[in-house]
């Protein structure tokens, strides 16, 4: 079942392009380069906010597709934890499209929320890799990723898929709502038809960051810092480092360190800065240069041209195919996982079944 690979997260890893490009073609049209989405009963053009509910990993691409929804469609989007969402007694009014992510379709607090939602006379949207499972049967809207099973309890190709639906749905939402003319709508899906070959270059420095690991694994805690869209993979990041490794790790905010965790920062605590080359460039490198002012070993993720400029210094570096900053959390996702994934085997862990952990939460 494994194939050549050890694990079963490894060999997840490296389905990303192939599973990717299969979920981006059923939302994609490549004659004419538009954004399709599978028929529902509902004009979506009416639509006047979004409510995204998810837990952890698939909470994270919900927390990227919020900037999307919002800078595409020029939609009001909300976003919690199901856990959270569910005891808060949140305002629903109507009009709302409530979003809800998951891999299994399964997870007991994300599918509590969906009904209170229903119940509450919202449309309800999923994002969902088992085609069989309850949030499938009880969607208005079913937006299938086509990952295949995922069988590694930490989650990888699923979060990507999700990226890439969620993607073509803020363009699809910004085009109903007339925000994206035909030849913007192109535009992006162009980007996204790039996203599977990306995913397979940064898959090429996978040799390059097992060598690294070594530098990961003896610590103690790891922050990963991350800005904008790209702020979510610092969290999930930090994430595939504790669940895997048993790391402790922290995601933050590049801006946020400042307010507080700086004070966390010694030649002890590696951090890992994710910064692609884009409009948020400039801004991220400048934390990432007072974290290092202050004793920080930095690991550095950009691409060519944000390595030449702010690498210096840095305990190590990480290189990315030079993208368009919309599927850069797509392709960044990769050097995380692998991150996550070398520094668990550097220490022995049980890679596909943490400790603590299971694959599907259905319990609250
Ligand atoms: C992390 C991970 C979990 C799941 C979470 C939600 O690697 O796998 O955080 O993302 O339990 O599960 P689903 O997506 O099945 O609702």
């Amino acid at each position: 079942e494994k194939g050549n690979y050890r694990h079963f997260m490894q060999k997840e890893i490296f389905e990303q392009p192939t599973v990717v490009a299969q979920t981006l073609n059923s939302y994609i049209r490549q004659v004419d380069q538009s954004v399709a989405l599978p028929q529902i009963d509902y004009d979506l053009s009416q639509i006047n906010r979004v409510t995204i509910v998810a837990c952890g990993t698939s909470y994270y691409a919900g927390l990227v597709a919020k900037y999307w929804f919002e800078q595409f469609a020029r939609l009001p989007v909300d976003i919690d934890v199901a856990s959270e969402f569910r005891y808060r007694d949140p305002v629903l009014e109507p009009g709302g499209l409530a979003l809800f992510i998951s891999q299994s379709g399964e997870t007991a607090d994300t599918l509590a929320a969906l009904r209170h939602c229903r119940a509450e006379g919202q449309t309800i949207a999923v994002v969902v890799n088992v085609p069989t499972s309850s949030m499938a049967r009880e969607a208005d809207l079913l937006l299938p990723t086509h990952a295949g099973p995922e069988i590694g309890v930490a989650s990888t190709k699923a979060f990507t898929c999700q990226l890439a639906v969620l993607a073509a749905l803020a363009a699809n939402l910004a085009v109903l709502r007339g925000r994206l003319g035909r030849e913007e709508e192109a535009e992006i899906v162009r980007h996204l038809i790039e996203a599977p070959a990306c995913l397979n270059a940064a898959l090429d420095y996978d040799e390059a960051i097992s060598e690294m690991a070594h530098l990961i694994a003896p610590a103690r805690d790891v922050l990963y810092l991350g800005r904008g869209p790209d702020y979510p993979l610092a969290l999930e990041g930090a994430l595939k480092l504790k669940e895997i490794s048993y790391i402790h790790a922290e995601g933050y905010a590049s801006g946020e360190m400042k307010h507080g965790p700086i004070a966390l920062i010694d030649d002890a605590v590696p951090v890992i800065v994710i910064a692609p080359s884009g409009p948020l460039f400039e801004k991220t490198v400048s934390n990432m240069q007072e974290v290092s002012a202050r004793g920080g070993k930095i690991v550095l993720i950009s691409d060519a041209e944000g390595i030449a400029d702010a690498g210096e210094g840095c305990i190590a570096t990480i290189e990315m195919p030079r993208v368009h900053p919309l599927i850069a959390p797509i392709v960044y996702a990769v050097p995380v996982q692998l991150l996550a994934y070398h520094v668990a085997c550097v220490k022995g862990t049980d890679v596909d079944q943490p400790r603590n952990l299971a694959k599907s939460v259905t319990v609250e």
